[in-house]
Order: structure tokens, then C-alpha cells, then sequence
């Protein structure tokens, strides 16, 4: 499974690349208004640079003219943007569109399989089920993950699946064992996916028992 980070600030994006396991980043507005008053642009652009791979940014336009041209001029931002477009039924359209000439769509905001047919038959390249967003209200997220992976994988569609919304560690896994192609996943969730307790006490207790008999660097 591949991790994307889900956030629009530099330093962690930056980070994450550094660490070599972060190949993609989604933004959408509201992480994009939490690095305050930003030239959108120049801001996309700069993560374009930085990220290896896909990196999402989401249309503000409600119809599907708006949607459509506004698509259009972030398509040429960079060669790696990818337009998230909302699972509205005027997503729909304007992702048919978009798909037809080439320009990469993250169908966004899906909450059931039936929106997840329909993105993968308007040809949207990756399709966002939010599964913080559905446990909230006392839905399955990872149910809705599980059953969309499975009708992609076996109508062999292309669409790949990101798993959105997450929220802490145990979905990350939970993404990963329902086959999830990508987990799209907050900066501070990413950090505690590289700790376990039992690591730092064992590091602490290799490096203790060592330093009993020898100092740090003596071979012997
Ligand atoms: C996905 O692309 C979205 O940006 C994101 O995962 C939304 O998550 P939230 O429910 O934590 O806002």
C-alpha cells in the first residue's frame, strides 16, 4: 500500500518525502486554509515539486462548468496534480469530461460503493472512500474501503482505491489488510505509524546492557 500524506504544509510534506515512504500528498480546502493566506497556486506548485507522485487538490466550482474549468487550468500546473472532484452527481459529469481529455481525477467526498461504481465508469483515476468521516456517524469506513476494493479488483477497473479520512494507526492497518492501494494518511498519523513502545524500550535496553560492559562504539 502506498502512503500519501494529507496535509498542504510544506515542512511535513518535506519530511515525509525525506523518510522515503511518502509518494503522494492530497490536500482539499480546508488543509489548504490551515497554512493561512496562501497563493494557492504557487503553494500546489510547490508541493508538485517536492512530491514524487500524485498530488491532489481539490476544485472549489459547485456545477459542473465551474468544476470543469477550473479543472482544467490546475491540470497545468504541474504534470503530477491530480483535480479532486466532489462525488456529486455534477462531479459525476464533470469527471466524465475531465477523464475524456486526459486529466487525472481523485474522486473525493465517497461515502458508499455506489458512488465508487460510478466514479470508476466516468473514468476517475482514483476514487477517496472517507472512513473517519462514516465511523463518525456510526457507519463501517472500512467496510465501504473492503467492498470497493473488491468490486474494482474484480471487474479488473483501473481506478485505484485511497483510502481518506483517516484517523489514527489502527486504520492505516485496517487499510492495508483490506487492500487499499494507496492510505492517504494526517502528518501526525504517519509518525505514530513508525513508533511502537516496545521499539524505544528495546533500543534503551540493547544500548543500557551494552554500556554495562562496554562504551558506545567499542567493537571489542
Ligand atoms: C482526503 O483526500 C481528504 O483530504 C481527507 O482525508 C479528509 O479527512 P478528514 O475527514 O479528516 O477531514
Amino acid at each position: 500500500m502506498k502512503i500519501f500524506l494529507d496535509t498542504a504544509n510544506i515542512e511535513h510534506i518535506r519530511h515525509g518525502v525525506r523518510l522515503g515512504v511518502v509518494t503522494g500528498v492530497t490536500t482539499n480546502p480546508s488543509l489548504v486554509s490551515r497554512e493561512g493566506k496562501v497563493d494557492y497556486r504557487k503553494l500546489v506548485q510547490e508541493i508538485c515539486a517536492i512530491v514524487p507522485g500524485p498530488v491532489s487538490t481539490e476544485v472549489l466550482g459547485q456545477d459542473v462548468k465551474a468544476m470543469v474549468t477550473e479543472a482544467r487550468e490546475i491540470a497545468k500546473w504541474a504534470d503530477n496534480v491530480v483535480v479532486k472532484i466532489p462525488a456529486s452527481p455534477e462531479g459525476v459529469e464533470a469527471t466524465s469530461v475531465l477523464a475524456r481529455e486526459n486529466i487525472k481525477v481523485n474522486f473525493t467526498l465517497c461515502f458508499t460503493l455506489n458512488q465508487a461504481v460510478v466514479a470508476a465508469e466516468a473514468g476517475a483515476k482514483f476514487v477517496s472512500p472517507f472512513v473517519g468521516r462514516l465511523d463518525d456517524i456510526g457507519e463501517d469506513g472500512m467496510r465501504v474501503v473492503g467492498d470497493i476494493v473488491e468490486y474494482l479488483n474484480r471487474c479488473q477497473l483501473p481506478t485505484q482505491v485511497i483510502a481518506a479520512s483517516i484517523r489514527h494507526p489502527h486504520h492505516c492497518l485496517m487499510a492495508a489488510k483490506t487492500g487499499a492501494h494507496i492510505a492517504t494518511v494526517p502528518y501526525d498519523v504517519l509518525l505514530q505509524m513508525m513508533r511502537h513502545p516496545l521499539t524505544d524500550i528495546g533500543i534503551q535496553r540493547f544500548r543500557d546492557d551494552w554500556n554495562k560492559v562496554m562504551t558506545v562504539g567499542e567493537s571489542g
